[in-house]
């Protein structure tokens, strides 16, 4: 059992993993309207990864006993309109992503809650991998500049992402 105070906690953090997935697809939208397929469809399956964040969460409430309260989506708001900045905004997010859940590990060392603390470890590492893969990203614009063949290729490698966030609520 789970004190109520990190079932609220977990239940926000539901609600900002599901906004992490909004955002993407909002993204994947717009990068896919500008001609940018591959992109597109890199961050849609990031939108997978991140629902799959947010049914672990789930998961780990229910199999607690604690009970899984959804809230409202902020609607996804970014102003960025080239690559660069799409995914500079990527990895501010990550970012942010990232202190959310150590601001959960350090409820969880607080209340000596082990359990938690032990999930929690899983999104520590996932963490690094996501915000891994969005600086990668923003390396290899960088190196491209303003060279539009590059940005191309960019483009049909992002493409080649494919999912593998379990998609059965079960296997979270
Ligand atoms: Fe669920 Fe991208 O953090």
């Amino acid at each position: 059992m789970i004190s109520t105070k990190m079932a609220d906690r977990i239940n926000l953090q539901i609600n900002r993993e599901m906004f992490s997935a909004y955002l993407y697809m909002a993204m994947s939208a717009r990068m896919t309207e500008m001609g940018y397929t591959g992109i597109g469809k890199w961050l849609m399956i990031q939108y997978h990864e991140e629902m799959f964040h947010a049914m672990k969460f789930a998961k780990y409430l229910q199999d607690q006993g604690a009970s899984v309260k959804l809230d409202k989506l902020d609607t996804p708001d970014f102003p960025e309109k080239t690559v660069k900045e799409l995914f500079q905004h990527v990895l501010k997010h990550e970012q942010w992503v990232t202190a959310s859940i150590r601001e959960m590990v350090e409820l969880a060392r607080t209340e000596k809650d082990y359990a938690t603390e032990n999930l929690l470890n899983w999104y520590i590492d996932e963490q690094v991998e996501e915000e891994k893969n969005a600086t990668e990203i923003l390396q290899a614009i960088d190196l491209i500049g303003n060279n539009a063949q590059g940005l191309f290729m960019l483009n049909v490698e992002l493409g080649k992402r494919d999912n593998h966030a379990p998609l059965d609520f079960t296997k979270a």
